[in-house]
């Protein structure tokens, strides 16, 4: 059987990549499995640009279809920030995903609520250098001002369903699996897959 390559190093993006893609009859495998250590720059202007840059890097180096994503968090207050640089969105290096949250609190603070915002991912899966498919996935929502939840990574704790009145950090991984960004570029990404992998 063919075998995907989830091509992240982060965690919270393989448990629900994993999850996502547990159903599909694909023999899914992380870096981990394969002792990869991968750590590609994400250098690119655009989610395309870095997650095409990271699933060849990945299948390049690794021989298998390879899966990256690239996303990131787009507040309307802060004219789109953190985008493409929410992994990153922080003055000082060392942040952790706390301190960066406390970053975004702090920027936020004097500006009028609601605090609209939405993830983006964009997912790109290369079989070669020359055969590429890229998908995305969007997911709405607002940031508030204090923390709720402790399940997920990232800004999950302060971003707001105002419909469901929970933060992502507040759903369990199924939940999250339907209505997250990651969830719908996944599903956009199904097709191909299905075609890829002869499903
Ligand atoms: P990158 O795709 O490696 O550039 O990282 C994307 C960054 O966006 C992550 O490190 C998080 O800070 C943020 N992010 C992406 N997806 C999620 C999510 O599902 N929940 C919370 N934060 C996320």
């Amino acid at each position: 059987m063919k075998k995907l390559l989830i091509a992240t190093n982060n965690k919270g993006k393989v448990k629900e990549l994993q999850e996502l893609l547990k159903d599909t009859g694909i023999e899914l495998i992380t870096p981990a499995d394969i002792n990869l250590n991968l750590d590609v720059e994400e250098d690119g202007k655009t989610y395309t640009e870095n997650a095409t840059k990271k699933a060849i890097a990945f299948a390049r180096a690794s021989g298998f279809i390879s899966l990256a994503d690239d996303s990131g968090l787009e507040v309307n207050a802060l004219e789109g920030a953190p985008g493409l640089h929410s992994a990153r969105y922080h003055p000082k290096a060392g942040a952790n995903d706390a301190d960066r949250r406390a970053y975004m609190l702090e920027n936020l603070k004097d500006k009028p609520r609601p605090w609209t915002a939405h993830f983006h991912a964009t997912i790109a899966i290369s079989v070669s250098e020359e055969e590429i498919y890229v998908v995305d996935g969007n997911c709405y929502g607002e940031i508030i001002p204090e923390e709720r939840g402790n399940s997920g990574f990232g800004y999950d704790p302060i971003f707001f369903f105002p419909e469901l009145k929970k933060t992502m950090a507040e759903m369990d991984m199924e939940e999250k699996n339907r209505l997250s960004h990651r969830a719908i570029g996944v599903m956009n990404a199904l097709p191909i897959l299905k075609q890829i992998f002869g499903l």
